[in-house]
Order: structure tokens, then sequence, then C-alpha cells
């Protein structure tokens, strides 16, 4: 995963490092750095967050500067491995997000020529390789150490004595803010502040930029990338007063819903899709779990299958990929596998000009605007509710008006049910139909959030093994709407409850038998059942941020996760 920054321009370049990279933080927070170039080239980096490194840095060289948020991927996180990595000389910086490969025999080779490694990482081969040709100058150097690369990377390196910042992209994601400077990031989000104008850097492109020039090529061709304009704007990806940035997230799922469900290019998808013999989703996470959703209330021929599990045996039909980023390493794989067997690629995202946008033949819109919190909240709402427009379309009818925020009224007694829950190691998820997938989804939540166990099961399921878990003050999140699978989730819970758990119901605010059996209630408004996993899953969401709260995690940024997935 981690985060890239890189500048180059009039500004004070440290603190526009600082600054881009904070935004990135979601990325991955467990080491920072940065190396300033000119003349000289200055670097720090540590274990820690960039506060905790990189705040006040100031070097005496101010000319360019790239700067990297880490998520470890080889190597613990501390000093040695953070990011910017060197030559043994100190002459050459590189950040990259990615995996290399074939690192471990580009080291080898490398240490039999002399160079010392000093981290355990696979990105310390790059500037090595680096400093091995730069005597055929800069650019060529770089060039030839790209070459040699195999697995995928975002890479940014300067060079002692060049003002320039040599850049490389395969299969992990770059962008470049222009505004007269250049930001080159990870993620559109760290420049926002500065520029709106972005170019997306495509696969294989290499390139370096200057004050003043940026200059790309691809395949030994120079190329031209215009810039385009996004509609996203800095406020909306700030905090604007709450405390997290998940918490505002939640909040906004009146909105993202609207703004997804006013897009009309549903009306069209959904006119492709009635006319497809079978339809494979294909996403990971939060994300699979929508298209799990739809498989439930869908009459269309559909398989779900998480990306990482994506084969050669998915064969037939067209491929739909749901993603918040567009850049889950997981889902860009299943999709590259799908095109190479010829599968038509279609996809809903929400973030403009991501890869999986650039793979996909087709493509639709969450307009839940930048979701900077690890946890999905209001991506997941909003693609349930594309996805479910678009099922409600192909039935020839549309989806009745949606409206949660009587739900979002409830905060205050989901914090208190919260500390309840805060004091248990273990928690069940139950539902059926549909809210089979929101108990899977609440618990993903708890579990990424609170890191407590979370279980989720079809009521259906108890019998057949879990219920030998239950016992007394266990809690168990019940999602039982007054839908066509009440009565047997009633069932159910009696069942838990009879062996003493601990219930916690979520049902129609007038079910006097289900209030009657829940310890603590969510009383929900009365709500078409397709529609439920919409509507439940937002309590749930609330459910996991204020445990989270009670046991003083960070909901933000959960331990050993980072936003969005670029390594498999
Ligand atoms: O960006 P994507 O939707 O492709 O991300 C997929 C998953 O990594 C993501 O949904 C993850 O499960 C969430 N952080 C869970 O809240």
């Amino acid at each position: 995963m981690c985060g890239i920054f890189g500048y180059a321009g009039n500004g004070d370049v440290c603190k526009i490092l600082y600054q881009g990279l904070k935004s990135l933080e979601y990325r991955g927070y467990d080491s920072a750095g940065m190396a300033v170039v000119g003349d000289k080239l200055n670097f720090i980096k540590d274990s820690g967050t960039v506060d905790d490194v990189l705040t006040n840095i100031t070097f005496p060289v101010n000319s360019v500067g790239i700067a990297h948020t880490r998520w470890a991927t080889h190597g613990k996180p501390n000093k040695i491995n953070a990011h910017p990595h060197l030559d043994e000389k100190n002459k050459v910086a590189v950040v990259h997000n990615g995996i290399i490969e074939n690192y471990k025999q580009l080291k080898n080779q490398l240490i039999k020529k002399g160079h010392i490694f000093k981290s355990k990482t696979d990105t310390e081969v790059i500037p090595h390789l680096i400093e091995e040709n730069l005597s055929l100058g800069n650019f060529e150097a770089f060039k030839k150490a790209v070459a040699q690369l195999k697995g995928s990377y975002a890479i940014a390196c300067v060079i002692e004595g060049s003002n320039k910042i040599y850049f490389a992209k395969r299969f992990s994601p770059l962008v470049l803010g222009v505004n007269g400077d250049y930001f080159l990031a990870s993620d559109i989000v760290s420049f926002l502040r500065w520029t709106k104008q972005v170019i997306f850097i495509e696969e294989n492109d290499i390139g370096y930029l200057e004050k003043g020039n940026l200059y790309i090529e691809n395949n030994g061709k120079q190329v031209n990338r215009r810039p385009n304009e996004i509609r996203w704007n800095f406020e909306e990806a700030a905090k604007e007063g709450y405390e997290h940035f998940m918490l505002k997230e939640i909040f906004e799922q009146p909105q993202a819903i609207a703004q997804t469900l006013a897009d009309k290019r549903l009306i069209s998808f959904s006119k492709h899709m009635s006319e497809l013999d079978k339809l494979v989703i294909t996403s990971a996470g939060t994300s699979f779990h929508a298209g799990l959703a739809l498989k439930y209330v869908s009459s269309l021929p559909l398989e779900v299958i998480i990306a990482s599990e994506f084969s050669e045996l998915y064969r037939g039909g067209e491929v739909l990929s749901i993603s918040q980023s567009g850049e889950t390493a997981d889902t860009l794989r299943a999709v590259r596998l799908a095109k190479s067997l010829d599968h038509k690629i279609n996809a809903l995202v929400n973030v403009v000009g991501s890869t999986l946008t650039r793979l996909a033949d087709k493509v639709i819109y969450t307009h839940a605007g930048p979701e900077i919190g690890v946890a999905s909240t209001k991506t997941f709402t909003s693609q349930l509710a594309a996805l479910f427009q678009l099922n409600a379309l192909m039935e020839g009818k549309t989806l009745p008006e949606i409206n949660v925020n009587p739900i979002l009224k409830k905060a205050d007694e989901i914090h208190s049910i919260s500390k309840t829950l805060s004091k248990s190691n273990d928690i069940f998820y139950l539902g059926r139909g549909v809210n089979t997938v929101t108990a899977m989804e609440g618990a993903l939540k708890m579990k990424e959030l609170a890191y407590l166990h979370a279980e989720a099961y079809p009521g259906g399921e108890l019998k057949h093994g879990p219920l030998a878990l239950i016992e007394e003050s266990l809690p168990v999140v019940a999602i039982c709407p007054s839908d066509q699978n009440r009565d047997k989730m009633l069932g159910n819970i009696e069942e838990v409850k009879s062996r003493g758990a601990f219930i916690i119901g979520l049902g129609y605010e007038k079910d006097e038998e289900l209030i009657e059996l829940s310890d603590k209630f969510v009383a929900m408004p009365a709500v078409d059942s397709s529609l439920t996993p919409l509507y439940y899953s937002i309590p749930l969401q609330m459910l996991s941020y204020y445990t989270a709260i009670e046991l003083k995690r960070n909901p933000d940024k959960p331990r050993n996760l980072a936003k969005s997935v670029t390594v498999e």
C-alpha cells in the first residue's frame, strides 16, 4: 500500500511534502520519511506517523523532494526499513509503493558487485540499481534500473546534483497534480488543496519532472498526457469538525446515496445488464459484500467471487468489478485475468480516473466523494444504492425514496450499546437472506475497527455448529427487519437467548416481539425488504465506530490495515 508524494515548484518543499503526505496517511502509517535534493541530498526517515517523523522539518537545500508513508510488506516497521531508501553513497533516494517480486535475485547480484544493503525491504535494490549506471546519465540509469524490476511499483526518485524527480509506474497508483508546480502522488486527495488538474500516469510510463517541465515516455517513445479537471474539492476531503473521518463519512451517507442515484448512466447501464446471459462480480472486502447483496435480490444469473479467488474457472458472461478505490491489487489482477479470457469488463467505482476505470470497457460511478477513513462506509451504502437501483430498473421499477437520516440520529443510543460490546471478546452477527450479507459487513467492521472477534452467520446455520459457542452473556447482534425472514429469525434469537446470549436486536420500531426478546434494541424505520442491507448496515457501522472509540482504537487508522490494498 504506502503513500508517495513528490513536489517540484516554487513553494516551501518540506512543508508541502509534509502536508501532502499527511493526507496520504490512510494508505499506511507505520513509518515515514522524505528526501529533498539540490546540490546535496538531505533525508530523514523513522518509524512512526508523519507527525512523529516529519513535523517542522527544514533542510538547507530546498529544490525538489519526495516523501513516503509506509505500510510494511517486506521488513518490520522500523527506521532502517522506512523510506526513502538510498544507495551506500547516499546519492540516490527512492520511495516506492508496490512489491518488487525479483528483489532477492537482484539483491544477490548487487551484493556480488560490492553493494551493501541495510534494510530488509524489496525497495532498497532500486537505488543500488540506479547508482550502478549513473555514468550513463541520471534518466538512463533510472530507466535501466526500472527495466530490471518485476512486480508492481510506483516509484519516485531524486538524485544528488539534480533538480528532477524521476518516476515510473506499473500496477501501482501514481497521479500528477499540475498548477504550474508539479505534485506527484499516490492519490488525488493529497494535492486537492493546491490543484484539481490531474494527469493520470499510465501503465509503464516513465519520466521526470522539475520546476516548469514534465517529460514522460512509454515504450521508448515520448508521450503527451493531458490534465483532467477533478470535481472533488479539498473541503470534502477534510474532517470539518468531526473527530474522525469515519464519523464524518457515516454522516455523509444521505448525500452520497442521493448523488449516486442521481447519475443517469444507471439507466443505460441497467439496459446493458438486462441483455446479459450471465454476470460475474469480482471484488474484495466490503465491495465484495455489496456484490453479494445484489445476488440475493436479483434474478440476473450472477456469480460473486472474491477477487483474490478469481481464476480461469470463471468463464462466460461479462464481469462487473466493484471497488471504492479502483486500485485494489486483488481486484485489478482479477480484472486483468478476466480481460485475458475475453470477458468484457464493467466497473462500479468511486475514484474517477483510477486504474480500474481505465481497464474497464464500461464504467459507472458511486458519487460518494473522497473516503479517507480506512473502513468503507458511505461508499458501501452508495454501492448498494447503485446496485439495487440497477436491479430495480431491470425489473421496470425504480427504488423507493431512501431516507437514512432518522438512523443517523441514533448515534448516542448506539454509542451507549457499544459500551457493553467493548467489554466482550467475541460477538456473533446473525441475519437471514440478504441480511446475512449485512451481518457479514457488520462483523467485518467490528474486526477491522475494534479488533474484536466477530462472526457472521445466516440464522439457519446456527444449529449446524456455531450454536455450541453460545454461552452466558455472549453478545449476539440480530438483524431482524419485518420481512419474509422475520419469523424464522425470531426463532434463531430464541435459540441463542435461551443459552444465555445478550441480544442486540435491530428491527422495525413497532416489532413488539423483537423488542421483548432484545436486551438492547435499535429501532429502525419501516423499509422495503430489498433495501434493508442499506439501512441496517448504518447502525452496524456506528456500533463498530463507537466500540473502537470505547477501546481507544483509532477508527481512521486500524492497525495492520490501509485504505487501499495495492499489493496482492
Ligand atoms: O477500494 P476497494 O473497494 O476495492 O477496497 C476493497 C477492500 O479493501 C475494502 O472494502 C475493505 O474491505 C474495507 N476497508 C473494509 O471496511
